[in-house]
Order: structure tokens, then sequence, then C-alpha cells
């Protein structure tokens, strides 16, 4: 059972017990309990159809929950929805903007939602525009825009009132590189310039190994948490990767020496905790069967395959073969 003393239910920017979300016969949010503390970056990481989604809508007050409570900043979604509103800015997965209307269109309309004076609102869209390279398409239609530059747009709007709390759903989803940095950037510091808590979503998991926390959710269900470092640590010494025409095979030949196989597409990965000269050896016996064999750190990716493969956390230990038995059957 999670603590929930008033003290940390104030220094909490969001908390939620048995949050609850049915469509249905559908359980898409599995009574889920989350802690984020004020000025955290907060990662929820899963795959497609997890209840990301709905989470962020049930904490946004976009959905009523089907069952739990939650609270933002201290208010509750169920109740106080308009405070809640108040306190957050939300970036949805879908985009929020009004094709029809101009950038500078868009965040006035947004300004004015949230009752900003029009001067502020025009400063603040002013300087929104610039940091985003968008100042000579403030007047244009968001319909002439390229995904890249809508996504920009709707992150300005999010951001617009700078809001306490900042949901991010897939933020960056089908940006090039440069501008997926120039958004973390920009995300960067506000919060530094604002102390904003930010709750993330997203499938870039080099971009959720910044977060101070992230929890993965399978099937609305929170299987694993922590901060990034500490659950990469968690996995173990090292990955191996195998590719081979067979790796079904492969996978079920080595599970009994290697422990249960992560399957990344094409590439067969197993956690180990071996060392260079029992790994050679692994090499030799297969290399006729596989294309290529290679070991390296292990990182979130690898955290998301194995708890997605396995649904078992990264407490039990990586594979470490005995001295004598040398990986041999
Ligand atoms: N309005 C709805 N009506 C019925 N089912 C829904 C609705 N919205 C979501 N679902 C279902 O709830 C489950 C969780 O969906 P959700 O959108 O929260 O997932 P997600 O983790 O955000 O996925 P993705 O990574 O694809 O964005 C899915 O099975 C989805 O089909
Ligand atoms: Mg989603």
């Amino acid at each position: 059972m999670m603590r929930d003393s008033p003290a940390l239910a104030t220094a909490l920017a969001i908390r939620a017990r048995e949050l609850t979300k049915r469509y249905g016969d559908m359980l898409a949010v599995d009574h889920l309990n989350l802690d984020v503390h004020a000025g955290e970056f907060f990662g929820l990481l899963g795959p497609n159809g997890s209840g990301k989604t709905s989470t962020i809508h049930m904490l946004s007050t976009l959905i009523r929950p089907t069952g739990g409570t939650a609270h933002i900043a201290g208010h509750d979604v169920s109740n106080d929805g308009v405070k809640v509103r108040a306190a957050i800015g939300v970036v949805f997965q879908e985009s929020a903007l009004d094709r029809n209307l101009s950038a500078a269109e868009n965040l006035r309309f947004a300004g004015l939602l949230y009752d900003l004076p029009r001067a502020e609102i025009k400063r603040r869209s002013d300087e929104l525009l610039a940091l985003f390279g968008l100042t000579d398409r403030r007047d244009k239609p968001v319909a002439s825009f390229s995904g890249g530059m809508r996504r920009a747009l709707d992150i300005a709007r999010g951001v617009i009132h700078r809001p306490q709390v900042l949901f991010l759903d897939e933020p960056t989803i089908g940006l090039d590189l440069p501008n997926r940095k120039k958004i973390w950037r920009f995300i960067e510091n506000l919060r530094a310039e604002t102390g904003m808590t930010v709750f993330l979503t997203t499938h870039y998991l080099e971009e959720a190994s910044e977060c101070d926390r992230v929890a993965f959710i399978k099937s609305g269900r929170i299987v694993q948490s922590g901060p990034p470092h500490e659950l990469v640590r968690r996995l173990g010494a090292f990955v191996i990767e195998i590719e081979a025409d067979d790796t079904d095979r492969i996978a079920a030949e080595l599970a009994p020496r290697l422990g249960h196989a992560m399957m990344d597409g094409e590439r067969i990965c197993f956690r180990f905790n071996g060392d260079a000269a029992q790994l050679a050896a692994l090499q030799t016996e297969f290399a006729d069967r596989i294309g290529a064999l290679r070991w390296r750190k292990p990182n979130l990716n690898d955290v998301f395959l194995w708890v997605n493969e396995t649904s078992a956390d990264c407490e039990s230990p990586a594979h470490t073969p005995s001295r004598d038995a040398t990986l041999q059957r």
C-alpha cells in the first residue's frame, strides 16, 4: 500500500490511486497507483494500446475515470476539473490545433482560454514562434504546415500559459532528429526556469532515458518503475544480440543456458553477466548458424523488451554462467 500522508500529497504534482478506465468490457487502465513529485520529469512507457493516452486523458480531465481517484497539484480530477485544467498544459497525441486558423490565431485562442491578457499572449506567442523558427509562418493557416511545424506549434500551444504540470503524449512522434532536439532543449529550459512537472509518454526510449523516473505499463498495469539508469543496471551487465535466420530455434536452444530471450525484430537478445571468454566460446559454437553475435551494455530499450516479453521485472538476476560449465551443454 502506498503512503498517503497530507505532507506527501501536497508535494505531489500528480497522485493517482486505483485509477481505472473501462471502455465497455475493455479494461484500458487497471487500478493504477502513481506518485509524481513537483518538478519531476516522469515517463509512462508501454506498447501500443497499453493505456498511456487513457491515463493522460483521465489526469487532464478529458475523460472521466471509471474508478479510483487522481489529484493534480492537490486538485481532484473528478470534482475540481476547472482548477486541474488551470494548472496543466496538454500536448495530445492527436493534434489539438485548428487547421483553418493561423499559427498566431491558434496561440491566441489557447491564451484566451487561460485568461492571459492580450499583450501577454502576443508577447509569448512571438517568443514561442521565434523559438521554433515559425515567425514567418505566424499568419499562415496550420493546414499548410508540415507535420514537424504542426507538432512544434502544438507544443507552443500546450505551454503558452506556463503550466505547473505539462502532459506530453508522444510529443516528438514523426519529427526528425534536429527538431526533436530543439523541442527537448525548449522543454528542458522551461523546466529549469519554472520548475514545471513533465509527464511524458513516448516510444523513443532514448528520450525517456532523460526522465528522472519512468514506469512501464502493460495492459493498463504498471509492471516496473524506477530511475532509468537503475532499471538498466538491474537488467544485467551485458546484452548479447544474435542475428540469425532461424531465430526461434536458436532462442529455444540457448534458453536453458542464457535464460529467457527478448525478441527485438529479427534479433534475439539475452541478458548476460558472463565474460569475454564465455562469449567467444559461444561465438565459436554457433559460428556457422548465425549471422552475427555481439555484446553491449544494456539500455532502456532492453528494459522495455524484457518487461514486454516476460511480464517479469528486472529483479531476477541475468544469467551468470558457472566457471566450469562455460556455456557447454
Ligand atoms: N474511446 C475508446 N473506446 C473504446 N476503446 C478505447 C477508446 N480509447 C482507447 N481504447 C482502448 O483502450 C486501450 C488503451 O488505449 P490507449 O489509447 O490508452 O493506449 P496507448 O498506450 O496510448 O497506445 P498508443 O501507444 O498506441 O498510443 C486500447 O485497447 C484501446 O483500443
Ligand atoms: Mg496513446
